[in-house]
């Protein structure tokens, strides 16, 4: 197949410390409420499955899981806006579920904003489902937004 037609894939690697002022960008650039560079430095040094994933030689989405005895809790998982649209976050999933089985995982959990659609939409196609609601979860320009708490049974 000429290479100019392959699909472009990620390529992942384990996040490091020098990766963090690059996510941090993407970051600002992806969430109303963006996590700091302390929030990435502390998963970090806490030792949790921190990845990120690239696009020709560039960092273009990462995902953080916090692993538990049978447990996953995806703290993070982000696309770079440019790399939308173009399956790129499934790659992202596809990836972090198969670390999690690695781990022995069972069970992945996550909260996500309702009105976050695009992450909802793709959370369900990736065969999670809400189990739950916290109320006043997060903040927001409103006062407080709820949360879902989603699950994916491995
Ligand atoms: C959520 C996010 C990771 C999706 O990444 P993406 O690369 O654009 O997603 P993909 O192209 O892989 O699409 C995967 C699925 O997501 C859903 N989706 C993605 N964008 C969508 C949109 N704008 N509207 C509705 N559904 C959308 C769809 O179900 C899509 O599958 P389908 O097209 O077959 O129906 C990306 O929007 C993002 O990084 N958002 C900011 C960070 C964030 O909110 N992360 C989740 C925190 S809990």
């Amino acid at each position: 197949m000429n290479a100019l037609l392959k699909p472009l894939e990620m390529g992942f690697r384990p996040m490091v410390q020098e990766d963090v002022e690059s996510i941090v960008r993407i970051e600002r650039a992806s969430y109303p409420y963006p996590w700091t560079l302390g929030n990435f430095s502390d998963c970090l040094q806490s030792g949790y499955s921190c990845w990120t994933g690239e696009i020709e030689g560039r960092i273009a989405g990462y995902w953080l899981v916090m692993f538990a005895v049978g447990e996953g809790h995806i703290l993070n998982c982000c696309v770079a806006p440019a790399w939308r649209g173009r399956r790129f976050g499934i790659q992202l999933m596809e990836h972090l579920m198969q670390v999690a089985r690695g781990h022995q995982t069972e069970a992945l959990f996550l909260e996500v904003r309702p009105s976050n659609i695009p992450a909802v939409k793709m959370y369900e196609r990736m065969g999670f489902e809400t189990i739950a609601q916290r109320r006043h979860y997060y903040p927001s320009d409103e006062g407080r937004e709820d949360a879902l708490i989603m699950r994916r049974l491995l």
